[in-house]
Parts: C-alpha cells; structure tokens; sequence
C-alpha cells in the first residue's frame, strides 16, 4: 500500500466553515425551525449509522433538512483505528454508506483504539507512542482511505496515564501519521490542555509542533478537576485557560473551523451558540492583522446588538 502522493496531500486542503456546532438531539428542532447564527454543524456518525440508504429513522430525517442548509461534519468515535483486531469492514462499510448519503465536508475519528478481542470499551483509549505503532495506524489509515475513497481527519485524545515504552512524545506521533497518509487533523485544544496539565508538558510545544497543512478542524470543549487531575468530560463551558491556548492555534494556524462539543449538561441551544460564537472574539484579537479587517462579524453582531 503506499502513501498518498505529495500533491494529492498538498492540493486537499480542508475548507475554513467557520464556527460550528456539534448537533445533539435536544436541539434538532431549534436548528430546524429558528436561525442558527452558526454556520455548520459536526454529527456523530455512529447516531446515524445502519438507517441510511432508506429505512430513513427520524433522526436521519432531520439531520437530512438540517443537512439541506448547511455543511454538515461527520464524527466518528468507533473506527478503533489503533487497536490489534483487525479493521471492522461491517462498520466500515456503513460509515461509507452514510457519507455516501450524507455527503459530509470530511469524515473523522480519533487516534485511540477503542476495544481488543472484539469486546467495544466505549471509551477512547491512549495509545504508545512507538514507530510501530505509528507504521499500525498508518497501514491501518491508509486502507480505510482508499476503502471510503477520501480523506480522513483524525483527533487527538485526552489521557490520564502514559505508556513507559512511548519513543516520542504525542505531537511526534500525530504528525509523523498526518504527513505520511495525508490525513488531517482535527486539533482538540482542550484535550491539548487536559492531557498537558496532567503528563506536565507544554500545550504550546505541541500546538507549535503540528504540520499546519494538515489542520482540519478544531475542537473546543469544557472539562473537570479530579484531585490533581483535569478529566475531558465535556459537561462544562470552554474554560478561561482553553480559550487562550485557543487564541494561540489561530496564531499559529490562522482561521480554522471551529466547534465547541458539549455531551452531558448539554444547555439550551442559545446558550451553547453564544459560546461558540465567543470563540470569533479569539479569531479577531488572535488571526494574523492582514486577515483581521472581518466585517459583518458574528461576534461584533452579538455584542453590539
Ligand atoms: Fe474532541
């Protein structure tokens, strides 16, 4: 199997959608019936998996109106990309008849594995940082690549422990992967911040450390303190801390779309839309000054209304 080529990598970059969401089901009917002032939306494709093509269930349904209006993002969280059991063809092959029918922007999962022995943990699990664990994921992402005929983006995950057999530091890992499949990557800069305060390394060396080229998309999201430890549990706002590492990715990547993703005490949409829209006073104050003369801004629109 060989990598992509460098102008395939090169010429695929992934279009700036601006702020997002991510859709949950609590607010399918805001998002139909009112006026989103967001302008794209990041589903879980598992939610949606097996009703394509047809059988059409009522989630499906309206994510096919909301889709209608606009680019919609398809987020996986079982494609268990790290894992020794061999790739799932059945989901595979389900995720590709979902794209197929939803025809999302790009397609994503996360570097993790998610179960072994065919038992599903539920959980994104962290993987060791090795070169043959790099070779697995990229012989693994590859096939999937030309299974599902596109590019895909892949997330770092949040972690609690680290493996003492890790050769390179996690920000090696991801990069190394992105340039030689070419997949893109979508940078959660609050498990950036998460897994840095509690492995004690520097977010910034991380975020300075990723190929630009292949930044996808940027998660934001809110998490919890356990004791000495900070837990990704996405059931709180974007915290003061996140939102500067943020402003620090749009220095270095420029504008990226952005989402925030709220999972557990998921608020009223219009709560959940102010806060993601709070994320274009970071994009004005951080993007480089040439990019900075943005007018009809969705923020200035909200402060100043
Ligand atoms: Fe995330």
């Amino acid at each position: 199997m060989h990598d992509l080529g460098a102008r395939e990598k090169n010429q695929s970059h992934f279009p700036n959608l601006g702020l997002g969401l991510g859709l949950r089901a609590p607010h399918f009917n805001e998002v139909l019936t009112g006026t989103p002032r967001v302008s794209w939306f990041e589903v879980i494709s598992e939610n949606f998996m097996g009703i394509a093509g047809g059988t059409g269930g009522m989630p499906l349904e309206k994510l096919v109106r909301i889709r209608e209006k606009f680019p919609i993002v398809m987020h996986g969280v079982s494609l268990n990309i790290g894992s020794s059991d061999p790739l799932d063809l059945n989901y595979l092959n389900q995720l590709k008849q979902l794209a197929h029918f939803i025809e999302p922007r790009w397609v994503s999962d996360h570097f993790c594995w998610t179960g072994v022995d065919g038992k599903n943990l539920h959980d994104l699990m962290p993987l060791p940082y090795t070169k043959e664990t790099v070779n697995h994921l990229c012989e693994r992402i590859q096939f999937c690549q030309e299974y599902l005929g596109r590019r895909l983006v892949f997330e770092n995950v949040s972690s609690y422990i680290e493996f003492k057999h890790s050769e390179m530091p996690e920000w090696e890992f991801v990069s190394d992967i992105a340039r030689r499949t070419g997949c893109g990557l979508l940078v959660d800069v609050n498990n950036i911040y998460v897994s840095s305060f509690n492995h004690g390394y520097d977010p910034l060396k991380y975020l300075r450390a990723i190929p630009i080229e292949n930044v996808a998309q940027i998660h934001l999201a809110g998490h919890s303190t356990a004791g000495s430890i900070l837990i990704d549990t996405h059931d709180h706002p974007v915290s003061p801390e996140v939102w500067q590492l943020y402003g620090e990715a749009i220095k270095i990547f420029g504008d990226v779309s952005t989402m925030i993703e709220r999972d557990d005490h998921i608020p009223d949409y219009l709560t959940l839309e102010n806060e993601i829209l709070l994320a274009e006073a970071y994009l004005i104050k951080n993007r480089h000054p040439l990019t900075a003369n943005h007018k009809d801004s969705l923020y200035e629109r909200i402060a100043f209304t």
